[in-house]
């Protein structure tokens, strides 16, 4: 069977493009959606991409994908370091998933360096920009 494969991208990341390009490149988020579902075909697996801004919508979306998806790629982006909600979401969920990020939260402020999804991760990807949600996709397939 084709395997479904699950983008989440968490708060203010649909202000790619435009928001802060030196740190988060130039691409939109388009672009990388684009990308990945492109790649996902070449690999023989179906793409999906969800943005949302809200915490709750995001949360919905992971208890919808409970017993539909054969694994998540996830930027969290500033809810990574809070919440507790997409934390136990992803728990109850029970899809696989890997943790990832444009930019290199370890080199930047301290309260980036907390992340409440780190430890229940297949893996974490940070720092290469686009390309960590593409190492992303390629490991849940792989
Ligand atoms: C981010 C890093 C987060 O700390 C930040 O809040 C984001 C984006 C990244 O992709 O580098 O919004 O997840």
């Amino acid at each position: 069977m084709t395997p479904m494969i699950d983008i989440l991208h968490g708060p203010n990341l649909n202000m790619l493009g435009t928001r802060q390009p030196e740190v988060y490149g130039h691409d939109t988020l388009e672009d990388i959606n684009e990308q990945l579902i492109a790649l996902g075909s070449e690999l023989g697996a179906v793409v999906r991409c969800f943005q949302s801004n809200h915490e709750g919508h995001l949360i919905d979306k992971i208890q919808q994908l409970r017993g539909a998806s054969d694994g998540i790629v996830i930027n969290a982006a500033a809810l990574t370091h809070i919440s507790i909600g997409i934390r136990d979401a992803l728990l109850a969920a029970e899809v696989p998933f890997v943790e990832v990020h444009l930019s290199n939260v370890y080199a930047r402020e301290p309260f980036r360096h907390h992340s409440y999804l780190s430890d229940i991760a297949m893996g974490v990807i940070s720092g290469f920009g686009p390309t960590s949600y593409e190492l992303a996709l390629r490991a849940l397939l792989g």
